[in-house]
């Protein structure tokens, strides 16, 4: 069984990413499960907050992010590259730097994203590929899933309402979960 860890890079309750990764959730495919983590509660990064002690939200993530199989961030776009939410949580995660190694070195990552507009988060899973590198991590590039006009493809209730879009991300899923079996 792989164990996929999934992060929202967005705060907002009506947030396309986080409905987008619960789509994931439910349509996993067998022999694998998504449990969804939040970056909710991570404070600002700030080297005197460091110097107390880890904030217990990092640390937990930490350990989640440590158990899995495979990690999936699901990046919002600003101003063309990565929210500062999302980046601040982390460069949270990778605090102390002793511990890089046990939680991100050659951890498998799967990128997706939405974005209201036509290009669907292309800048901002672009610009996580310096960050995933120096944290010597394992990324998949196997597929790529990017939803453009996402207020169109969620209905009231948040649920994907596009049956194409459905499709491709059951099969993005599928073959991320085919990598952290190779
Ligand atoms: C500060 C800011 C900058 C944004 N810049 C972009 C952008 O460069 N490209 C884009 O496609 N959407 C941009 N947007 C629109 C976001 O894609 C939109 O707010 C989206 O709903 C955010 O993701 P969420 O629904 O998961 O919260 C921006 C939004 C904000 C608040």
């Amino acid at each position: 069984m792989s164990k996929v860890l999934g992060i929202s890079g967005s705060l907002r309750r009506g947030s396309f990413n986080s409905a987008l990764l619960r789509a994931a959730q439910r349509l996993m495919p067998d022999g694998a499960t998504l449990e969804i983590a939040t970056i909710r509660g991570i404070p600002l990064y700030d080297g005197d907050v460091e110097a107390q002690g880890i904030p217990v939200t990092v640390t937990q993530l930490k350990e989640a992010i440590a158990a899995a199989d495979g990690v999936l961030l699901v990046t919002p776009e600003y101003n063309n590259s990565i929210p500062g939410v999302f980046k601040n949580a982390i460069d949270w995660l990778s605090r102390p730097p002793k511990d890089v190694p046990r939680v991100f070195r050659g951890r498998r990552v799967a990128l997706i994203g939405a974005s209201p507009g036509n290009f669907g988060t292309i800048l901002s899973q672009s610009a996580w590929l310096p960050v995933l590198r120096t944290l010597g991590t394992q990324p998949w590039f196997g597929g790529r899933l990017m939803v453009s006009r996402a207020d169109g493809v969620f209905d009231e209730a948040g649920q994907l309402k596009d049956a194409a879009l459905e499709g491709k991300l059951r099969e993005f899923l599928a073959g991320f979960v085919a990598f952290l079996g190779s």
